[in-house]
């Protein structure tokens, strides 16, 4: 069954749950996929969603490594074992190896519990390093302001 987006999935920083988002468009872009029994239109998905959450995992560890979260290395090696796995997915589909179910499963099971559970664990750090990071822009802001008007 396709995904349905819910409050579950929503970490509160508007940027990430966009990815977040993005990322269930294609899990349901593969099970569309799956409907239409073309291993074509899986090969295009499948290469589609390795390179957007890819990217995501990167935009990620950087905004965890700005907020000094404790647990970016582990975070790290999960990022990167996922992406080991879709990796072998991808060469088997390009066989012609029906590799549909069991890449749902993964998508499903795997990686909407680690935007539950992982994601969400950094997401109070990250957040109030972006409030942080956003006051002292505004501060600077002012600083030169009132210089040069106050
Ligand atoms: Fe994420
Ligand atoms: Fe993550």
């Amino acid at each position: 069954m396709a995904i349905t987006w819910n409050s579950e999935l929503e970490l509160g920083i508007p940027v990430i749950d966009s990815q977040h988002r993005r990322i269930v468009e294609y899990i349901n872009a593969v099970y569309h996929a799956r409907n239409t029994h073309s291993l074509e239109e899986i090969v295009e998905v499948l290469d589609e969603l390795v390179d957007y959450t890819l990217s995501h995992f990167a935009f990620e560890e950087n905004l965890m490594e700005e907020a000094g979260y404790p647990f970016l290395n582990a975070h790290k090696k999960v990022h990167r074992l996922f992406a080991r796995r879709v990796g072998s997915f991808q060469q088997r589909v390009k066989t012609g190896e029906d590799i549909t179910e069991e890449l749902l499963h993964v998508l499903k099971a795997w990686l909407i519990n680690h935007i539950k559970c992982d994601d969400r664990d950094y997401s109070e750090v990250v957040r109030a390093n972006m409030v942080e990071a956003t006051r002292r822009t505004k501060a600077k802001k002012g600083s030169w302001f009132n210089r040069l008007f106050g």
